[in-house]
């Protein structure tokens, strides 16, 4: 089946879909996105997703092109579109077309457009093996929560990962953890889950948000605060999170174990907590 985006207003093949040069997104990164997966043809927590893309859209200052109802008409028409039952929804929204300005232009439209991929969820193999990580200085932006889709950073440090075979790059900033660069952190030491706040320093994750709500609902021994680059190198498990990867164990940090070099008993836990998690949100979709 040929792929089936959405550009303002209309659905057609991928092909087919044309930005103009001076489209802002393009220019200026000028721009907010979100990935929801899909299962079973049910967008996984879209009202979060759709919550976060408001937040982001407020932050840059761009009105939100249609309501809740109309996003939810977008995205199932999408999915029913493209036809796979999992799948991963990505919509970006720019602030739209005009003569380059740094300045936002007055009266333009923003440019609203949506494509879904099938959703590769990690094989069954990677959750057994966990995967290895580098670590680097965080050298992004301070506006780390908003979605945007000016992504060099994350692009440049996701890089320093790939070029030696790991799975993700987990970043510091002045000796505490954020993220990575395209996932959640989180760290277990002593039988406790720790993790970051979220503030403006991280993206705020709706797969972090749903790993937190099982391990509270389980009476997981759980603490939000800063955690140290010390706590983290020399944590018993890490985890990466995010819509792709679901939850992943970090079994190698900058080519040392983490922990006995095996996904931890924590790890095992939640993740199977999360698959089940998502066999309830496909029965009864919220
Ligand atoms: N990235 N932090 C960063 C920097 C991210 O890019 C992502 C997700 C996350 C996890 O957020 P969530 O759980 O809502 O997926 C954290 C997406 C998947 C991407 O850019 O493809």
């Amino acid at each position: 089946m040929p792929d089936i985006v959405y550009l303002n207003g209309e659905f057609m093949p991928i092909e087919e879909a044309r930005i103009p040069v001076l489209d802002r997104g393009f220019i200026f990164g000028d721009g907010v996105y979100e990935v929801i997966p899909v299962y079973s043809k049910h967008p996984f927590r879209m009202a979060e997703h759709l919550r976060r893309l408001q937040y982001s859209l407020d932050k840059i200052r761009i009105a939100n092109p249609h309501d809740d109802a109309g996003w939810g008409g977008l995205i199932n028409e999408i999915i029913r579109r493209n036809g796979g039952d999992d799948q991963s929804v990505y919509l970006q929204v720019t602030r739209g077309v005009a003569k380059r300005d740094h300045a936002f232009p007055k009266g333009i439209k923003p440019t609203v457009f949506l494509m879904s991929t099938p959703l590769a969820t990690p094989a069954p193999a990677l959750v057994e093996s966990g995967v290895a990580c580098v670590t680097a200085e965080d050298f992004r932006w301070f506006n780390c929560d908003i979605k945007s889709v000016s992504l060099l950073g994350n692009c440049l440090l996701r890089q320093l990962s790939a070029d030696v075979g790991a799975a993700e790059t987990i970043l510091f900033r002045n000796g505490q953890l954020t993220e990575a660069s395209a996932s959640n952190v989180f760290v277990v030491r002593n039988g406790v889950l720790l993790a970051p706040p979220k503030d403006n320093l991280v993206l705020p994750g709706i797969t972090y948000d749903v790993v937190l709500e099982i391990a509270r609902a389980r009476e997981f021994e759980v603490e939000v605060r800063a955690v140290s680059e010390a706590e983290v190198r020399g944590a018993d498990e890490i985890w990466v999170t995010s819509a792709t990867k679901e939850v992943l164990a970090v079994t190698s940090l900058d080519g040392k174990p983490v922990g006995d070099g095996k996904p931890g008993t924590l790890f095992r836990r939640m993740h199977a907590l999360y698959q089940q998690f998502k066999q309830e949100h496909m029965r009864t979709p919220a």
